[in-house]
C-alpha cells in the first residue's frame, strides 16, 4: 500500500479547509495546519513543527507567503503555493528555490479545468488574430473577500494569448462581488458579434484536487514549476 502522504496546510482559510476535507479520499493526511495566529510572520514553520511533514500547501496571502517559501526552504521541505498576488516576487523565489534544493509547483489557478481553458485561449488568439476586426479583452468576476484584482489567473490567462496578439491591447476588467468563486472570460468583439471562451468554477473543490495532485507530484523533484508544468510532466 503507499503510504499516505504528509502534509502541512500552511494558511486554514476557505482554501485550506477545503483541501482539508478532501484530503483523506486523495492519500494525503495532514499533519499540521497553520493560520495567522499560530505563524505570524512565519514563526511556525519550524524544524520541529516539520518533523513528521513530506510537502507543505501554502494557500495564505500575499503578505505572508514569501517568508513562508523562505522558511520551508531553509527546513529542505518540497511545497505547492496556490496563494496569487506575489508575481513581482517571483525571481526571488525562484532563487530561493533554486539555492534551497528543494522543489515547489506554484499556479494562479489549481483547477485542471483551468489549465485546459489556457490552451483553448491560445489557440482562440491564434485564430482570431488575423482579424484585426475582432478587439479582445478579459474579464474576471470573484467574491468581495478576494484581496487581489486582477486576479492571478486573469493575468495568467494575458500572458499565454500575448505571443498571438502580438502588440495588441487587451483591456482587462475585476468585478469583487457576493460569493462568486471565480469566473473568467476571453473576448473577442466586433461589430457585428462576438466569441467568447468563460471558465466558471463551481466550487472550490477543482482547486483543491489540483493542489494535491500537485503535492503528490511533487515529492521527490527539484526547481520551481508550474501547475501546467506539472501537467505535461507526468
Ligand atoms: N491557485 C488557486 O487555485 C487558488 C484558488 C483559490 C484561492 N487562491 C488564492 O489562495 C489564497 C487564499 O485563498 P482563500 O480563499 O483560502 O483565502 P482565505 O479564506 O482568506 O484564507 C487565507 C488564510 O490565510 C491566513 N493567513 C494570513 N497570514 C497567514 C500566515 N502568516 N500563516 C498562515 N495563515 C495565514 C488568513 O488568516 P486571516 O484571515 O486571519 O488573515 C486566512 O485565514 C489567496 O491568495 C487566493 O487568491 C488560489
Amino acid at each position: 500500500m503507499t503510504p499516505m502522504l504528509r502534509l502541512a496546510l500552511l494558511g486554514y482559510g476557505k482554501m485550506g479547509k477545503t483541501i482539508a476535507r478532501l484530503a483523506p479520499e486523495r492519500g494525503c493526511e495532514v499533519r499540521l495546519t497553520l493560520d495567522v495566529d499560530s505563524n505570524p510572520g512565519g514563526e511556525g514553520i519550524t524544524r520541529e513543527n516539520l518533523r513528521d511533514v513530506d510537502v507543505c500547501i501554502d494557500f495564505t496571502t500575499p503578505a505572508a507567503v514569501v517568508e513562508n517559501i523562505r522558511r520551508v526552504a531553509a527546513l529542505g521541505r518540497n511545497l505547492v503555493v496556490g496563494t496569487t498576488g506575489w508575481n513581482d516576487k517571483l525571481d526571488e523565489v525562484r532563487r530561493l528555490v533554486e539555492s534551497s534544493g528543494i522543489g515547489m509547483v506554484y499556479a494562479a489557478n489549481f483547477s485542471i479545468g483551468v489549465q485546459l481553458f489556457y490552451r483553448l485561449a491560445r489557440a482562440m488568439a491564434e485564430s482570431l488574430a488575423p482579424f484585426p476586426m475582432y478587439e479582445p479583452y478579459i474579464t474576471e468576476a470573484h467574491h468581495r473577500f478576494k484581496q487581489d484584482a486582477p486576479s492571478g489567473t486573469a493575468i495568467e490567462l494575458k500572458k499565454q494569448i500575448e505571443p498571438a496578439l502580438k502588440d495588441r491591447e487587451v483591456p482587462l476588467a475585476s468585478i469583487r462581488a457576493g460569493y462568486i468563486p471565480g469566473t473568467h472570460e476571453l473576448g473577442f468583439d466586433s461589430e457585428a458579434d462576438t466569441v467568447i471562451l468563460r471558465h466558471t468554477a463551481r466550487s472550490r473543490q477543482g482547486f483543491a484536487e489540483g493542489a494535491l495532485y500537485a503535492a503528490k507530484w511533487v515529492m521527490g523533484k527539484k526547481g520551481l514549476y508550474t501547475f501546467s508544468e506539472a501537467l505535461e510532466r507526468s
